[in-house]
């Protein structure tokens, strides 16, 4: 058994790593956000998916649990082609989610209720549905119609080749060719994602005022903040030069957070070209504009961090997420370095760190940490592959996130993760809706199992998720166990682990507190374990047992300490916070 004998006195520990914040700032400094994912939350109208009135009747639940604000996923109007985030009306509700009323509805009761609301805005591409890309493809070539989109005339003889090689993210060619009005093939359009989803061509001053207005619009409504999706694909090199990486949102390539590499794969002519950051100082400038305290957030897969950190330097965004955390895996010397390179880029331009685990395109963290090799993300699981483990995945992500929110700064939670929802892995083929699943021909699961619907009631139809048990997507057996009815009423479930952690996180200041590595496990190839303010969050990732203090205060914990003879200790997978 590793054994602390004392606490080590600040002055004994490693250099501080981030220091406090003087004075509380800003809410997004330290805000929890936790990620409604519309059309999986509650249907109220029964039709299967999940709605905004939904969300408006299940605001207590997120009161309970102690979060500061809500991101909702696009829920515009939008053929739903890739799950509302291709955008054929950025000013409307769809019907499927509801009205604009029952948006303002929402904003009003989560507001009365101290929570705050961010959107998601989609700007890189539109839905093929919008009135523009119709548009576009009725005025043909060489109209100012087209010149809101990228359309390039193809390559070869007759134009058969796409402009250039790219890749789209979800498989297949970025590119796919028009067809004339007497049924000759025309040119061809760019869609980093699905061919439903054309670009939008950045440099041309029409989208810019057109977006300014959109975010005014929703502004005005009284949105507290945006996340931006794609917020690092808007502009892309000039010349649209071809380019042979492979171009992805969740890539699978080494990261360890470190500034000497760039993990992401995501370096090529599509993604972090310096021009995006003037879009983002005008955007800015539009929400200091306004009153109270509006904020942004990026949907940047960049790496380095100090790359990444960019995005939010003081004129433009005011948080971008961290997927590097999110990648990590389950590995003490990775998540220091990735926790260490955060403040560093971050504390730099003076912008709060943030955390995630999970969200709507990734395998469940209590899926993604019972894998055999917990790095490995893989987009989506089919029945027929290697399975996680269930129990121990979920041991490590309670673990996991009692880690991420002992962290100063801002943590981002996904719907479910407070029940230690798994990812559904044996989804038929027949239900599946991500395009990724089909531009890749089936080699892709793709991210339907991350997006099923909640668990409200586990005696229920549907576990209480729609009024008569319908669901876009059927649930697994193994969510009855995890209906927040359940977990509200259980000591030590995942729910309550949650929510003692966020009131915890609130008393003791830890979002705006400060971070230094306990200098006994500095080095440890198994324990993370840092000092915040006067708690002490230790995570024991997989070794011996971690004798704690004499005396020691446990606040919190993820699991189960063994008591021996001596000493209260952190078994493997499991974090504490106490205070010595
Ligand atoms: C990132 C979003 O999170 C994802 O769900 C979507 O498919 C792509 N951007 C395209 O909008």
């Amino acid at each position: 058994m590793t054994r602390i004998d004392s606490t080590p006195a600040p002055s004994t520990e490693a250099v501080t790593v981030h220091a406090a914040s003087a004075t509380e700032g800003s809410w997004w400094r330290d805000a929890v956000i936790y990620q409604v994912y519309p059309r999986s939350f509650a249907d109220a109208n029964g039709d299967g998916v999940g709605d905004l009135p939904g969300i408006t009747a299940h605001l207590d639940h997120l009161v309970e649990l102690g979060v500061d604000a809500l991101w909702l996923s696009p829920f515009y109007r939008s053929p739903q082609k890739d799950a509302g985030y291709d955008v054929a009306d950025y000013r409307d509700v769809d019907p499927l989610f509801g009205t604009l009323a029952d948006f303002d509805a929402l904003l009003e009761a989560a507001h009365a209720r101290g929570v705050r609301v961010v959107v998601d805005l989609v700007p890189n591409h539109t839905s093929d549905q919008h009135a523009w890309f119709q548009a576009a493809l009725a005025a043909g070539e060489g109209s100012p119609e087209r010149a809101r989109y990228l359309f390039r005339e193809g390559r070869g003889a007759g134009g058969e080749e796409p402009p250039n090689n790219w890749q789209s993210i979800f498989g297949g060619p970025a590119w796919t060719r028009t067809t004339r009005p007497g049924g000759t093939p025309g040119q061809w359009y760019l869609h980093l994602f699905d061919s439903s989803q054309p670009d939008l061509d950045w440099s041309n001053p029409e989208v810019r005022t057109e977006f300014e207005d959109v975010l005014r619009f929703w502004l005005d409504r009284g949105v507290d903040g945006f996340r931006v999706d794609v917020a690092h694909g808007m502009v892309k090199a000039d010349g649209l030069p071809d380019w042979d990486g492979h171009v992805a949102m969740v890539d699978g390539t080494e990261a360890d957070g470190t500034d000497a590499v760039n993990g992401s794969g995501n370096s090529g002519p599509m993604f972090d070209q310096d021009g995006v950051h003037e879009i983002y100082r005008a955007w800015r400038r539009i929400l200091d504009s306004y009153d109270g305290d509006r904020a942004m957030v990026a949907e940047a897969w960049v790496e380095p961090l100090s790359r990444l950190a960019r995005y939010v330097r003081p004129d433009e965004m005011h948080q971008a997420f961290n997927f590097s955390f999110l990648v990590a895996g389950w590995d003490a010397a990775r998540l220091r370095g990735v926790v260490e390179s955060s403040f560093k880029a971050n504390d730099a331009v003076g912008a709060p760190a943030t955390w995630v685990l999970s969200n709507h395109d990734v395998v469940r963290h209590a899926s993604r940490l019972g894998l055999a090799e917990p790095e490995n993300r893989p987009n989506g699981l089919f029945a027929t592959d290697p399975q996680p483990d269930a129990a121990l995945g979920l041991r490590r992500a309670r673990a996991a996130s009692l880690l991420m929110l002992g962290l100063p700064g801002s943590s981002y939670v996904y719907q479910g993760e407070e029940l230690g929802l798994p990812e559904h892995t044996s989804l038929d083929d027949a239900v599946r809706q991500d395009p990724a699943f089909f531009r890749t021909r089936g080699a892709e699961a793709g991210r339907d199992g991350c997006r099923v619907p909640m668990p409200w009631e586990a005696g229920a139809p549907a576990y209480g998720f729609s009024p008569d048990g319908a669901a876009w997507l059927p649930q697994p057996s193994s969510y009855a166990a995890h209906a927040v009815d359940v977990e509200r009423t259980t000591p030590g479930s995942t729910f309550d682990l949650y929510r003692t952690a966020l009131a915890t996180r609130k008393a003791e200041h830890l979002g705006t507190g400060d971070l230094a590595w306990l200098d006994v496990f500095a080095d440890d190839p198994h324990v993370v374990a840092l000092r915040n303010r006067d708690v002490v969050v230790l995570a024991n990732l997989g070794g011996a047992p971690v004798a704690l203090p004499t005396g020691a205060e446990i606040l919190v914990a993820s699991g189960e300490l063994t008591d021996d003879a001596d000493a209260v200790a952190v078994p493997s997978d499991t974090t504490v916070w106490y205070r010595a």
